[in-house]
């Protein structure tokens, strides 16, 4: 199915491409055909994902951008418009998180996640959807999510967020429906990637043991998805989220809930 050339003659932007899961879709996407433009907050990381692409100017690009700002998001999507011409394309993968249980949690550390993986992914969208999308009457948007399907027990704020954006891909599938823009999401379990290093080996390890897989994911699996979906082979999928997560989202917790507080009062 993914034949060289599939993504000839398109452009697709990956927020977060630098590294990880991001830089996985980029090289996925270039390999079939695709120019991108990779962005995020740090320089370095942009470059280094070029790097790591290893393909000319006119097939690659990097640009600086923090989603958590609209403007920025905007000049982003020019910018995309100005190298290569247009955008059919837009990964939402740019986010961040850090574990804390709830009570521990601040107002602003809390604000600050919701800020940058619901409000950014936002600004993104519209950006991408108003200034190259809508416009061309096609569009695909791909939102990285998480694993949230029974809540995000020691991370409420980005389940809180992610489950915000879950949403917001369903209501964009259907209002942009009519202008060809599909929108759709993957939420992958845990993947061992650059973001996964500040988790530490024990909650990797507890990760594996309650995956029903018994391993954790690559990046470059999670791509395959986000590709397919960015792709017309997924001509009549939008509003949908895809697991990728090894059966996580059905079964064991990391998070575990105290037995030796003895039983809960009931009614
Ligand atoms: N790995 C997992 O197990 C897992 C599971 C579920 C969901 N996810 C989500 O999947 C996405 C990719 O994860 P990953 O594992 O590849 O981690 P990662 O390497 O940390 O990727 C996150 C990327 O987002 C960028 N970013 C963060 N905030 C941004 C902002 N405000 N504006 C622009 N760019 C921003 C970062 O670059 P800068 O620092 O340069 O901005 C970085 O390149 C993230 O949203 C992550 O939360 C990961």
């Amino acid at each position: 199915m993914f034949r060289p050339g599939l993504f000839d003659g398109q452009v697709a932007i990956v927020t977060g491409g630098g590294t990880g899961i991001g830089l996985a879709t980029a090289r996925e996407l270039t390999a079939l055909g695709a120019r991108v433009v990779i962005a995020s907050r740090s320089r370095e990381k942009v470059d280094a994902g070029l790097a790591a692409l290893g393909l000319p100017a006119d097939r690659a690009a990097g640009r600086t951008c923090d989603i958590r700002e609209a403007e920025q998001c905007d000049a982003l999507v020019d910018a995309a418009k100005e190298a290569f011409g247009r955008v059919d394309v837009l990964v939402n993968n740019a986010g961040g998180q850090f574990p804390s249980p709830a009570e521990h949690l601040s107002s602003r550390g809390f604000e600050a996640v919701v800020r940058n993986n619901l409000s950014g992914t936002f600004h993104m969208t519209r950006a991408a959807a108003t200034r190259a999308m809508i416009p061309a009457r096609r569009g695909r948007v791909v939102n990285v999510i998480a694993d949230i399907a029974r809540g995000f027990p020691g991370m409420v704020h980005t389940g809180a967020a992610r489950a915000g954006v879950e949403n917001l891909t369903k209501t964009l599938a259907v209002e942009w429906a009519a202008h060809h823009v599909q929108v759709n999401a993957v939420a992958p379990g845990t993947i061992v990637s650059s973001g996964t290093a500040q988790y530490g080996d024990a909650l990797l390890e507890a990760a594996r043991r309650a995956t029903p897989a018994k391993r954790l994911g690559t990046p470059e699996e999670v791509a395959r998805v986000i590709v397919f979906l960015a792709s017309d082979l997924a001509d009549y999928v939008t509003g949908s989220t895809y697991y990728i997560d090894g059966g996580s989202s059905l079964w064991g917790d990391i998070w575990g809930i105290d037995d030796h507080a003895g039983p809960r009062p009931g009614p």
